[in-house]
């Protein structure tokens, strides 16, 4: 078979040659972009005076035919032509004749691909935003049953102060919101067209590349041909956005694992997301929530690739950029998979509310309202801080809770300590007084359950094009 730059080759290449060499096995992919923005650069040589309309037309019923056998699945795909590119592009000849060897006319594989590739990551970040948006509002959705519920918030992985669950699951609502804010900004660079740059030094012909990116509905053209063909930064900053979903979703993950365990006993893992063990009867594994955080290794490793692949290259094209697609399909299909089961597992998952109250009352939790407390009776924060740390040596010793402790006993501790300190270390109470901004009390809630609805009612149209 002859190649479409064969020209000036005597030889076939070597079979492991083309088995090294080719792309087509996965970036076939990117078969819907290869074709719009061809129809798009047919179109725009039409208008140009470069083809004739009936030509152009040809051209883009032509693709639309290839377009159709590809996804009936009757398009057959030759590794012998390398890539997605030249897969269509000959098809298209053998199909509408000797008008398909138009199409390239004032284009370069460089600044296609480069077109493909943007087109297509940048579909995929309005798809990861959708979910991204979904799983924000799953995470709003549970916080608004569990305003009531409280549970021993940690740091250092120790029981630190009570807070709501509510509190708790809005902060991941606002890890998604940031992801979502970010694919956004990060769309608009992607999004922006490179093609008429050609190999690497623009062209000849009288092309109108803003006729082209308008028609694909992009933000914006190149403004230097050779930045064109070989900047991949939109790779970066998209696996970089990836790396950080996961990473957020992995730490979610961390606590339905935790949570999960009887010691805990916070969550019930649905069946539909659980699995069991082959020797152990009694055995429920969160597997997706464990999986899911062991596939940020994977994510994580291809920005890395990304990152050690750019590096160094001179410009412009160079085929190591055709390394770009795999670390990016990988993490396509794992950032959105895992997207999606999260909002699933989270709408499925209960809390078991006693269990988080009762822990509660293990670990001190309330040892800062007795700090507090006597910051109120005009004891300095150093000194009220000591005097707690005292009082909760005195319950540990005895094996109470400080609320347990006797009036007396807190008396000795400090004499400005009177009955309405038990009214202090109530749990709730602890909670009910964090209004300020962002808190944990009922009314910082409140604010931000409708700062994210608002949030949320505007991402909705956040894609103008
Ligand atoms: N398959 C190639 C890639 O993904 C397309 C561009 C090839 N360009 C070239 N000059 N060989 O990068």
């Amino acid at each position: 078979m002859t190649k479409l730059w064969g020209g000036r080759f005597k030889q076939g290449t070597a079979a492991d040659v083309e088995d090294y060499t080719q792309s087509v096995s996965y970036d076939s992919a990117l078969y819907d972009q290869d074709i719009r923005g061809s129809q798009a650069h047919a179109r725009m040589l039409a208008r140009q005076g470069v083809l004739t309309q009936e030509e152009a037309q040809i051209l883009t019923d032509g693709l639309d035919k290839i377009r159709a056998d590809i996804e009936d699945e009757t398009f057959s795909w030759k590794k012998e032509m390398e890539d997605v590119h030249m897969n269509i592009e000959s098809r298209l000849t053998e199909l509408v004749g000797d008008v398909g060897k138009k199409l390239h006319t004032g284009r370069s594989r460089n600044d296609q691909v480069a077109l493909d590739f943007r087109l297509f990551v940048s579909d995929r970040l309005r798809v990861w935003h959708e979910l991204c948006v979904k799983l924000a509002a799953g995470f709003l959705a549970q916080a608004k049953k569990h305003r009531q519920t409280l549970l021993p918030g940690c740091t250092h992985m120790q029981p630190a102060q009570p807070v709501s669950l509510a509190q708790h699951l809005l902060a991941y609502a606002w890890m998604f919101t940031r992801d979502a804010e970010r694919l956004i900004d990060c769309e608009k660079r992607t999004r922006i067209s490179p093609l008429g740059a050609a190999a690497l030094a623009g062209t000849t012909y009288p092309l109108d590349p803003a006729l082209v990116a308008e028609q694909l509905g992009m933000y914006g053209t190149f403004h230097n041909s050779m930045d064109a063909v070989s900047d991949r930064d939109f790779v970066l900053e998209a696996l970089f956005c990836a790396s950080t979903i996961m990473m957020h979703l992995s730490r979610f993950c961390e606590e339905i694992i935790y949570w999960a365990n009887p010691a805990f006993g916070f969550v019930r893992l649905p069946d539909a997301y659980a699995t069991g063990s082959s020797i152990m009867p009694q055995k429920k594994n969160p597997d997706v929530a464990e999986l899911m955080r062991g596939k940020v290794g994977r994510v994580y490793g291809n920005l890395t690739a990304m990152l050690t692949i750019l590096k160094g290259l001179p410009l412009t094209y160079n085929r190591d950029l055709q390394e770009d697609k795999e670390p990016f399909l990988d993490t396509d299909t794992t950032v959105s998979a895992s997207l999606s089961l999260m909002e699933g597992q989270l709408a499925a998952l209960t809390f078991d509310t006693e269990r988080m109250n009762d822990a509660l009352r293990k670990g001190f939790l309330n040892a800062t309202e007795l700090a507090d407390y006597l910051v109120g009776k005009g004891i300095p924060f150093r000194e009220a801080h000591n005097i707690t740390g005292h009082a909760v040596a005195l319950a540990e010793d005895r094996g109470v809770r400080l609320e347990e402790l006797q009036l007396s006993d807190l008396k000795n501790l400090c004499d400005r300590i009177e009955e309405d300190v038990y009214g202090v270390l109530d749990y709730a109470a602890a909670v009910a007084r964090r209004n300020a901004p962002g808190g944990t009390g009922p009314q910082s809630v409140a604010r931000q359950i409708s700062d994210l609805e608002a949030w949320l009612a505007g991402a909705a149209g956040t894609f103008s094009k």
